[in-house]
């Protein structure tokens, strides 16, 4: 069975109207494979416009909206934030959870994390939680600890079928934003060993289970990065940004 695709792009605090113009015309002339989906995420204000934009221009099916973030209340006294209902009403069917930079620079905690992920499947929208280790991490072999810890930190809050509606990213933090990408052969071993923790608690989910690679992904080397066995797509910063470049990335799923 053949696993699904998924290349997203995680815009962070960048992008204007004017892009999100050009991304919709863009990839709307992209020829994406069966069992490819692409999802965009720009920050907040612009998800009605996507919708709005993607709807006039008769975007394809295969292309999504999706959200950096979501607060994992219902509603409330909470200023600044946003809740699942609201992002639904934006039409957005994806949701990144736990990115490294809502871990390290908004001291987003794992237990955080896992509540959010289960307000986005309890919304049926489909969360894309983020895990990764830090450059100290890898360099004192501790990858496979950290990103245990991580994943079962969501298996105990949601448990392991829930992951049947669960994407994961795996992104170095070392990786993010640097140029130093890991290496196909580095990547598909961390994806291999995610597959078999899941697989620890449930083989037949760990199999279907969308891993993404995140970390200086461009159109360089993303079709190495892709044909890798355990890597199904990737979770795209910098590169997203440009169209014709998010493009070739696209088409390299
Ligand atoms: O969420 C994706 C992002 O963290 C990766 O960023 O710029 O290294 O592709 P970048």
């Amino acid at each position: 069975m053949k696993r699904r695709s998924i290349v997203a792009a995680n815009w962070k605090m960048n992008g204007n109207l004017s892009l999100i113009n050009d991304m919709i015309t863009g990839l709307n002339a992209v020829h994406l494979t069966e069992n490819v989906d692409v999802v965009v995420c720009p920050s907040f204000p612009y998800l009605a416009s996507f919708t709005a934009i993607a709807q006039r221009e008769g975007l394809q099916k295969s292309i999504h909206l999706g959200s950096q973030n979501v607060n994992e209340h219902q509603s409330g006294a909470f200023t600044g934030e946003i809740s699942i209902d609201m992002l639904k009403e934006c039409s957005v069917q994806y949701v990144i959870v736990g990115h490294s930079e809502r871990r390290d620079i908004y001291k987003e905690s794992s237990k955080l994390v896992a509540d959010k992920v289960a307000c986005v499947l309890d919304a049926g929208l489909t969360p894309i939680l983020c895990i990764g280790e830090s450059e100290a991490e890898r360099e004192t072999e501790q990858t496979n600890l950290v990103l245990s810890a991580q994943l079962q930190s969501v298996i105990d809050k949601i448990g392991i079928e829930k992951f049947d509606d669960v994407v994961i990213a795996y992104e170095p933090v070392w990786a993010i934003g640097t140029g130093k990408t890991a290496s196909p052969e580095m990547a598909q071993e961390t994806h291999q060993f995610i597959r078999e923790f899941l697989a620890l608690s449930n083989a037949e989910i760990a199999n279907k289970v969308p891993l993404l690679y995140g970390g200086s992904v461009n159109a360089s080397n993303c079709e190495t990065l892709f044909a890798q066995p355990d890597i199904d797509g990737g979770l795209i910063g910098g590169a997203s940004l440009k169209v014709d470049e998010f493009k070739v990335i696209c088409s390299a799923a």
